[in-house]
C-alpha cells in the first residue's frame, strides 16, 4: 500500500553558517570492559590477526568509518587503573581484578600497544587519566611517559620498553564520570575540582601543547546537573580546554515515536552545557571559551537486564552487547545530526563504543565481524560530514509524544564542502506511517545537482543485524531531484536519508 505524503519545506543557504566542523566530531571509545580489546581490536592466534595480535578485520572497518579519534583506556575502568601494569614486557605484566566491570584485567594491551593500534587504524588517541583512586602523580607520570622525548625517569622507561620516540598525545581526559556514586574514588564537585585543577596545572607543566577535558556529568539526569559543571569549571576553567557530555539513550517503554525524538533530549543537554560554561565564563571575567567534547553518546539498555547474569572475575566476558535494531539507527541518526548542529561548541565527540561493547561493529571470537544497524549512519555522517555546517530554516508538521512536544517529523542537518563543491543533506523522517516530501531550497547552490540519495530504511522497526545476516543496509534508490533550484526530496516513512549535491560541470 502506498504511503501517504507530509510535506515539509526547507531553506539552505551558503551563508547560513554554523561553523566549521572539527572531525574529532565523529571520534568513538575504546575500554577495557567486555570484548572491546580482547576479542574487540585483540586477538592473537584469530586469522585475520596482525603480528602484533590486531585484528585485521576489525580495523578494517574501523577506517572504513574514517574514526578520527579514540577514546582510551575507560571508562568507569580508568578510575582504578594503573598504568604502570599496561606497559614492558608482556609476561611481566600483572593480572588484576578490574572492579568497574568486576573481570579479570591481564594487561597485555596498554598504552603503548593501544598507541600502536590507533596508528595502524588511522585515528588519533584520547586518553584519559586515573583522578578515582590515584591522581597527579600517576597522570604526570604517565604523561611524562607518552610525551617527553626522553632523559628523564620516565620517558627513558618508554624508551626501554621499545618506543623511542614520544607519543605525544594530544587530548588528556581528567578523570571520568567522576560525579557518579558507582565511580571508583567518586568524588563531590569541589573535591573534584580541586583535583582535577591540580592535575591539569602539573600535567600543562609536563607538556604545555596537551588539551584537557574537565569532567562533567555524567549525564543529564544526574540529581547535581549542571551546579556539578559549574562548581568544577570555577576550579578548573583556567586549564581545561573542555567539558565532557555523557548520555545514553533508552527504549525500555518501547514506545518508537518518543525513543525517536530523544535527539531533542541531546540538544537541550547540550544548550544547558553551554551556558554553564558561559556563566563561568561572564563570572570569571574571562576571554576564554570552554568547549564541549561529548565524548560518551549512543542508545545503550538492550543488553542491561543479560548483563546481570554474566558471573564476575572472567576475563573479556561478553558484557554491554547491545545488538542494535533499525529504530536504534534512526535514532543515532538523528543524534549526529544534533552534534552537526551544535558543531560550533561541540568540538569533539565519541560514539561509545567502537567494537562489542555498545558499538557499530561486533566480532565473533577467533570468527567474523560484521557492522550493527547503528554502523551507517555514523559511516554516512563520519565520511560525508566534512566541512562547513550550516543551519537549515525547517518548516515541518510536528508530533507530541510521552516526553516531548512539538517533535518535528523533518530531522535534518546540513554540511557543505566547498573543496569538494559538495553538499550533503542529512535527514530524518520520525513519522512512523507517512513519507515526508521534502521541497528544499538552495537557490544559492546555483548548478548543484543531486548525485546520490543513500536511505537507511526497513519495514520492522526491530529488525537486527547479526552474523552473518545483515537485515538493516541502506540502498542508493532514494527519489531525490532538482526544481528550479528547489531539491524535492522522497522520505519514507521513519528513514534516515543521505543526499549528496555536486556543482554540476
Ligand atoms: O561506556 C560504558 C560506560 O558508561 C563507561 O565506562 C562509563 O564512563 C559510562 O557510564
Amino acid at each position: 500500500m502506498a504511503q501517504e505524503l507530509t510535506n515539509a519545506k526547507m531553506i539552505v543557504d551558503k551563508d547560513f553558517k554554523v561553523s566549521e566542523i572539527d572531525p574529532r566530531i565523529y571520534g568513538s571509545f575504546i575500554e577495557h570492559l567486555g570484548r572491546a580489546v580482547y576479542g574487540g581490536i585483540y586477538e592473537p592466534g584469530h586469522p585475520k590477526a596482525d603480528e602484533q595480535g590486531f585484528r585485521s578485520d576489525v580495523m578494517d572497518l574501523v577506517k572504513e568509518l574514517q574514526v578520527p579519534i579514540v577514546r582510551y583506556p575507560g571508562g568507569n575502568m580508568v578510575s582504578a587503573y594503573n598504568w604502570e601494569d599496561g606497559v614492558g614486557p608482556k609476561d611481566e605484566r600483572p593480572s588484576r581484578l578490574e572492579l568497574a566491570w568486576r573481570s579479570i584485567e591481564n594487561n597485555r594491551v596498554g598504552t603503548n600497544e593501544f598507541v600502536d593500534w590507533a596508528r595502524k587504524a588511522g585515528t588519533d588517541v584520547m586518553m584519559a587519566v586515573n583522578l578515582g583512586t590515584r591522581g597527579i602523580d600517576a597522570a604526570r607520570n604517565l604523561l611524562e611517559y607518552t610525551n617527553h622525548p626522553g632523559g628523564t625517569y620516565y620517558s627513558d622507561l618508554r624508551r626501554s620498553h621499545g618506543y623511542e620516540q614520544p607519543h605525544n598525545i594530544k587530548t588528556w581526559c581528567l578523570g571520568n564520570e567522576m560525579d557518579g556514586p558507582w565511580q571508583l574514588g567518586g568524588k563531590t564537585a569541589g573535591e573534584y575540582g580541586r583535583l582535577a585543577y591540580e592535575t591539569a596545572k602539573a600535567m600543562k607543566l609536563v607538556d604545555p601543547d596537551i588539551e584537557l577535558v574537565s569532567c562533567g556529568s555524567s549525564s543529564s539526569n544526574m540529581p547535581t546537573f549542571p551546579q556539578w559543571e559549574a562548581t568544577t569549571l570555577e576550579h578548573t576553567y583556567e586549564y581545561a580546554d573542555y567539558v565532557s557530555l555523557h548520555q545514553y539513550y533508552t527504549n525500555y517503554e518501547n514506545d518508537t515515536a518518543n525513543f525517536l525524538a530523544k535527539s531533542m533530549e541531546m540538544d537541550h543537554f547540550i544548550g544547558t552545557v553551554v551556558s554553564t560554561c558561559d556563566y563561568i565564563k561572564a563570572k570569571k571575567r574571562s576571554n576564554k571559551m570552554i568547549n564541549l567534547s561529548f565524548d560518551e553518546w549512543n542508545v545503550w539498555f538492550h543488553s542491561t537486564a543479560e548483563d546481570q547474569k554474566v558471573e564476575p572475575w572472567q576475563t573479556a566476558p561478553p558484557l554491554l552487547e547491545d545488538v542494535y535494531t533499525f529504530e536504534d539507527a534512526v535514532l543515532v541518526g538523528s543524534l549526529l545530526h544534533t552534534l552537526l548542529k551544535h558543531s560550533d561548541r561541540v568540538k569533539m565527540a565519541c560514539m561509545a563504543q567502537l567494537v562489542n561493547v555498545i558499538a557499530p561493529i561486533m566480532t565473533d571470537n577467533g570468527g567474523q565481524v560484521w557492522k550493527q544497524t547503528i554502523f551507517y549512519p555514523y559511516y554516512y555522517t563520519s565520511v560525508y560530514g566534512r566541512g562547513t555546517a550550516l543551519n537549515p530554516v525547517v518548516h515541518s508538521p510536528k508530533y507530541d509524544s510521552k516526553d516531548f512536544t512539538d517533535v518535528p517529523y523533518l530531522d535534518t542537518s546540513v554540511v557543505y564542502n566547498e573543496e569538494k563543491e559538495e553538499l550533503v543533506v542529512f535527514a530524518t523522517n520520525r513519522h512512523l506511517e507517512n513519507t515526508l516530501k521534502v521541497d528544499c531550497d538552495i537557490r544559492s547552490f546555483e548548478g548543484f545537482g543531486v548525485t546520490e540519495h543513500v536511505v537507511l530504511e526497513h519495514d520492522d522497526p526491530k529488525a537486527v543485524n547479526i552474523v552473518g545476516q545483515e537485515q538493516v543496509k541502506p540502498h542508493h534508490n532514494g527519489k531525490s531531484h532538482m526544481e528550479d533550484g528547489h531539491l524535492q526530496a522522497i522520505l519514507p516513512k521513519m528513514s534516515w536519508n543521505m543526499i549528496r549535491l555536486h556543482k554540476q560541470k
